[in-house]
């Protein structure tokens, strides 16, 4: 695979290609690279490459007749090279990209510095964008590097064997296990047992658990994407099994319309809805909160139905949800049955409509679950009360639709909605994605 790397600095690769796996595959002639002054395509006698943009503002800007010249001289030298921009705004490098780029039989890579290259060469000239990660760079050089090493180490005979390529992050689909060296104890801190063993079995599925577990805590979309084995699925789920949220249906005290204290009704709907949400995300349960005894009285009939009574028989799908479902007369019972269960204090996290508190993203709190028991508090009514949210350590943000303040949901849609910001990145159950360049995805592009 040959790379050109177009640059004003081509002292810059001096040293990054001569070390290294990188410099070994020049020199056996694996990689070719070829690197071009741009200053060598200007016309006039400073050898000017840049101006200043139009309408004013900081920087400079690479002219497009250098820029053309040099494409078009590799061009008509390499017609298949493909025409890469190194740039912020371009398509984020990632394994899968690499794998396709590592496809081709040469690259242009074009390295921008300033504020960047002419739009007219970037919109007609550019095969692809392409960029590094979510910062800005000063130039291009460190990111044409980044592609070398990448698509490089994909070229059989760079790396030396094909199985540490293939083991490696990402190319797997999945992180990479932790490594460890001798000696077996450092500092008291002991290398896992199963790694000394010898046995091979053993050492392959620790490590299979190994990346699985690190995947799902770190990058759990990378899940989405996998074939997952019926073992990785078991294993997957006993991970999950760990992340214990409850959700809290608080029914006193809540606020009316003139934000008066008030006791609020049980809604038949919300019972079965939030029962449904709750088996369908793996919650540990929903506790209704209601000091109104004939409203408890009430509602634990209806669950009796379906629990215990024709409900049930009639339909078993909706009994397994409804087991879901703990009637309790206020907050602090309902957190001692967690604190019973979990043996730890839960973490109070409230969710409130109107914007006055600091709020914690649902990322973020998805990594709390792995540490601790949550219950999410849902108000009914027109939302919980100040001693109640006083009483959380987090919040979240209030639902937003749109650039408007219109977010009045009901409480099932609003836990609904949370629970997936939350939980649903885990949805990877019998997924099929569509295959790349399929022909839904040509007609949608057409
Ligand atoms: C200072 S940057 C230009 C930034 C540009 N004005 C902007 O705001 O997007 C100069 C050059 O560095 C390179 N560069 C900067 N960040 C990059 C990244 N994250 N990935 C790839 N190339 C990058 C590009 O070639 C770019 O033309």
């Amino acid at each position: 695979m040959k790379f050109y790397l177009l640059t004003i600095f081509p002292e810059f690769f001096n040293s990054p290609l001569r070390i290294g796996l990188i410099d070994k595959a020049l020199k056996r002639g694996l990689i070719e690279v070829e690197i071009l002054n741009l200053r060598d395509y200007t016309t006039d006698k400073h050898r000017t490459i840049d101006d200043v943009p139009y309408g004013g503002g900081e920087g400079m800007v690479f002219k497009p007749e250098p820029l053309y010249r040099a494409i078009k001289s590799v061009k008509e030298r390499d017609p298949e090279t493909k025409v890469i921009y190194l740039s912020p705004q371009g398509k984020l490098l990632h394994q899968r990209l690499a794998e396709e780029l590592a496809n081709e039989k040469s690259l242009l890579l074009i390295c921008g510095r300033y504020e960047g290259i002419d739009e007219r060469i970037r919109a007609h000239f550019i095969d692809e964008e392409i960029s590094i990660g979510d910062y800005v760079l000063l130039g291009g050089e460190v990111a044409a590097l980044v592609i070398i090493e990448v698509l490089s180490r994909l070229k059989p005979g760079v790396v030396g064997t094909k199985d540490s390529v293939d083991r490696e992050s990402f190319t797997s689909g999945l992180l990479k296990y932790p490594a460890y060296t001798r000696p077996s104890d450092f500092l008291g801190l002991k290398v896992p047992e199963v790694l000394l063993s010898g046995n091979h079995r053993e050492i392959e599925s620790y490590r299979r658990k190994e990346s699985l577990r690190l995947t799902l805590e770190r990058r759990p979309e990378l899940l989405r994407e996998l074939e997952l084995t019926p073992e990785d699925r078991d294993y997957i789920n006993s991970l999950l099994e760990k992340q214990r949220i409850y959700l809290f249906l608080i029914h006193y005290p809540v606020l009316n319309k003139r934000r008066e204290k008030i006791a609020s009704a049980i809604t038949t709907i919300d019972l079965h809805d939030l029962a449904r949400l709750s088996r369908t995300y793996g919650l540990k349960g929903v506790y209704l909160i209601q000091p109104l005894e004939e409203q408890r009285k009430l509602a634990q009939e209806l669950i009796d139905y379906w629990l215990h009574g024709k409900g049930g028989l009639h339909n078993p799908l909706r009994r397994e949800a409804m087991k879901k479902l703990t009637i309790v007369s206020d907050l602090e019972e309902a957190i001692q049955e967690v604190r019973n269960m979990e043996k730890i204090d839960p973490l109070l996290v409230g969710t409130d409509a109107s914007p006055k508190r600091t709020y914690l993203l649902p990322e973020q709190l998805r990594n709390l679950c792995w540490e601790k028991p949550v219950c999410l508090l849902f108000g009914t009514a027109w939302g919980l009360e100040d001693s109640i949210l006083d009483r959380c350590h987090y919040f979240l943000e209030p639902i937003w639709g749109r650039l408007d303040s219109y977010n009045h949901l009901s409480v099932r849609s609003a836990a609904s909605i949370i629970v997936d910001r939350i939980l649903g990145i885990y949805s990877f159950y019998k997924k099929k994605l569509l295959p790349k360049n399929n022909q839904f995805q040509e007609r949608l592009v057409s």
